[in-house]
């Protein structure tokens, strides 16, 4: 091997390709969806919100939210794209509801609120390159509509990591963890890597985007011919702070476990992310292009200190904490698979 080469083989290692990995401190927790609800005052379930401050009721595809938004609560201070969840709730005896706070991830434990860790990562070196996101992209992925194993199958990747430690990365599982889970549950949403080149958006918010068409992102696999241009792997990771319910007579005489999403999932399956494309000009696709980690000379930076002092006053204003006799926007819950 020639020298030059040896050194650039040592200098990519570990990173032979970008993977990005950033904090997104909490910008707000309300009952607002401008995907899926665009418009509406009161979405029918609670989301917690990281990213831009331009997130509203309704986002107009058309306008660029990277130059209308005035902070971020991203600590890559060039995204303002929005990346929000679903809400966890813990269910007592009595039938009551208490949030479930959020925790830091590893290195980002000063992230307000908890927040979101966002990954964008790019295919292995030698495969080609990804073409990032462009302005007025948007998608998300998984569907709160469904309980069962067999319809969550549709969506690869979308799991749920019971924590031993918070360093914890295996084990991952498509509904809810059956037992207390010592350093909390770490909920993982990964979309789809293959984009249709043509669509920034469909009516489902899902179709313009697909999955490899054999293996996964992680070893690969080729895109779809409907589907033809690799996209960066969006992965969000949000640690759901369980730990003060872990007191196993605090749970179901059944047996079950006690938590629930805020679309009214006690089961986990039907766990989903949203994304609104934000990144400023063409900096995502210079951090790709330069096989960017955490340390990207690529981008720019703010602390977490300086992220968590984007925040946005709740547009839809009703009680989120304290113990409820309802989920917020009277969500009720349902259940249509028991795993003990
Ligand atoms: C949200 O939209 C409303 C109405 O369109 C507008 O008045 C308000 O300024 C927007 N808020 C933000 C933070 O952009
Ligand atoms: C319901 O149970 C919770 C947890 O045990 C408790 O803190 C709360 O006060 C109870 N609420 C009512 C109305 O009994």
């Amino acid at each position: 091997m020639q020298w030059s080469k040896f050194v650039s083989v040592l200098l990519v290692v570990p990173y032979a390709y970008a993977i990005l990995r950033f904090s997104c401190s909490q910008l707000v927790t309300e009952r607002l969806d401008p995907l899926v609800n665009a418009g509406v005052a009161g979405s029918p379930h609670l989301h917690q919100i990281v990213g831009g401050n331009a997130f509203n009721v309704s986002m107009d595809p058309k306008v660029d939210i990277a130059s209308q938004a005035t902070c971020t609560t991203c600590t890559f201070s060039e995204d303002f794209s929005n990346y929000w969840t679903a809400v966890l709730y813990f269910r007592a005896r009595n039938g009551t509801f208490k949030r479930v706070p959020q925790m830091g991830n590893v290195g980002f434990e000063d992230a307000n609120g908890g927040g979101v860790t966002v990954y964008y990562s790019a295919t292995a070196s030698g495969s080609g390159k990804v073409t990032a996101f462009k302005q007025g992209f948007r998608m998300l992925v998984g569907d709160p509509t469904i309980r069962t194993k067999a319809e969550a199958d549709k969506y690869r990747q979308l799991t749920y990591t019971c924590l031993q430690t918070a360093s914890t990365r295996s084990g991952e599982t498509k509904d809810l963890p059956s037992k207390p889970c010592p350093a909390g549950i770490m909920s993982n949403i990964r979309f789809p890597t293959c984009w249709d080149g043509v669509n920034l958006d469909s009516p489902d918010h899902m179709s313009h985007v697909a999955y490899p068409s054999s293996g996964t992102f992680e070893n690969n696999g080729p895109c779809p011919s409907t589907h033809p241009v690799k996209i960066p792997q969006l992965f969000y990771e949000t640690i759901w702070d369980t730990r003060k319910f872990n007191d196993k007579s605090l749970w179901p005489a059944d047996g079950s476990q006690p938590f629930v999403w805020s679309y009214g999932d006690a089961t986990g399956y039907g766990t989903h992310g949203d994304y609104v494309f934000g990144w400023k000009g063409d900096a995502l696709q210079k951090a790709m292009d330069n096989n960017c980690n955490i340390n990207c000379a690529a981008l720019k930076t703010q602390t977490i200190a300086q992220a968590n002092k984007c925040t946005q006053k709740q547009l839809v204003n009703e009680p989120i904490d304290g113990w409820l006799t309802s989920l917020p926007g009277n969500m009720p819950v349902t259940k249509r698979e028991f795993h003990a």
